[in-house]
């Protein structure tokens, strides 16, 4: 994980409680943003996070159903859960049921793109600082069906926006779409920054595209790449699961 940071498996057997019990082994598990989008669930494990467009009966939702349109927010560039504190460490994510077209997973290599920066941009984002919030993709695709109270349980977290993996020791970019200002710039131009960053790092040389087969499980690093489903038609069946530790 330290040297790939995307790791493939294909044809895996594992089944619900097999994936959380092989999660656990890897650190506590992380619960994204279950307290809110998934009061309900087809899984019998509580941190496991229902990736599909399929209801509680296992019918494909309607396009305008909301936890369908939340979901959407999953194919903007992200790091799991780095609206909060900790964040994810690890995802898991387990295939069952895949789309003939689209429906991929694509992963950036925050690591890789570092490397790259102009010695300019490296000075000047050393030390910046951004200010993450769990709700800020959601808004950007017209999801606001969230309350107060849910907003409340996800104040914004701050990370630096260049870390050192403690793994590989290699500087790395902490952005994506949660990261939503700069601390002490103006919103703008922070936004322009850090809009800058994401299309930098995530130029096709930087990015794996996973074509998905069912039984397929990916594990990524959080803290080293950022990754975005793919538009497919919504009308077609996809099924996956995720696990993550913080
Ligand atoms: C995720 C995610 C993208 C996809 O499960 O964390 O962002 O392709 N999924 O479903
Ligand atoms: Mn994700």
């Amino acid at each position: 994980m330290d040297r790939y940071a995307v790791l493939v498996f294909r044809d895996q057997k594992l089944d619900e409680s097999a994936q959380m019990a092989f999660t656990r082994t890897l650190g506590s598990i992380d619960m994204g943003l279950l307290k809110v989008l998934q009061t309900k669930s087809r899984f019998k494990e509580a941190g496991m996070i229902d990736i599909s467009n399929v209801d509680l009966e296992s019918q494909i939702r309607d396009r305008d159903d909301p936890k369908l349109v939340a979901m959407l927010a999953n194919q903007l560039w992200h790091s799991d859960s780095s609206f909060k504190q900790p964040a994810a460490k690890y995802s898991l994510l387990m295939a069952q049921v895949v789309t003939e077209h689209g429906g991929e997973t694509e992963f950036a290599d925050m690591r890789a793109a570092y490397d790259a920066l102009s010695q300019d941009t490296v000075a000047e984002i050393e030390d910046l600082i951004a200010e993450h919030s769990a709700f800020h993709s959601r808004l950007q695709i017209d999801d606001a069906q969230y309350t107060e109270e849910d907003l409340a349980l996800f104040p914004p977290v701050q990370w630096p926006m260049v870390r050192v993996h403690p793994g590989s020791k290699r500087k790395s970019l902490y952005i994506g779409v949660h990261a939503e200002h700069i601390i002490g710039r103006p919103i703008a131009e922070g936004r322009l920054l850090l809009a800058e960053l994401l299309e930098h790092a995530t130029q096709r040389e930087f990015v794996y595209r996973h074509k998905w087969r069912s039984g397929d499980m990916v594990i990524w690093d959080n803290r080293a790449v950022l990754h975005r489903g793919r538009r497919y038609d919504l009308s077609e069946r996809r099924e996956l699961r995720r696990s993550m530790v913080e």
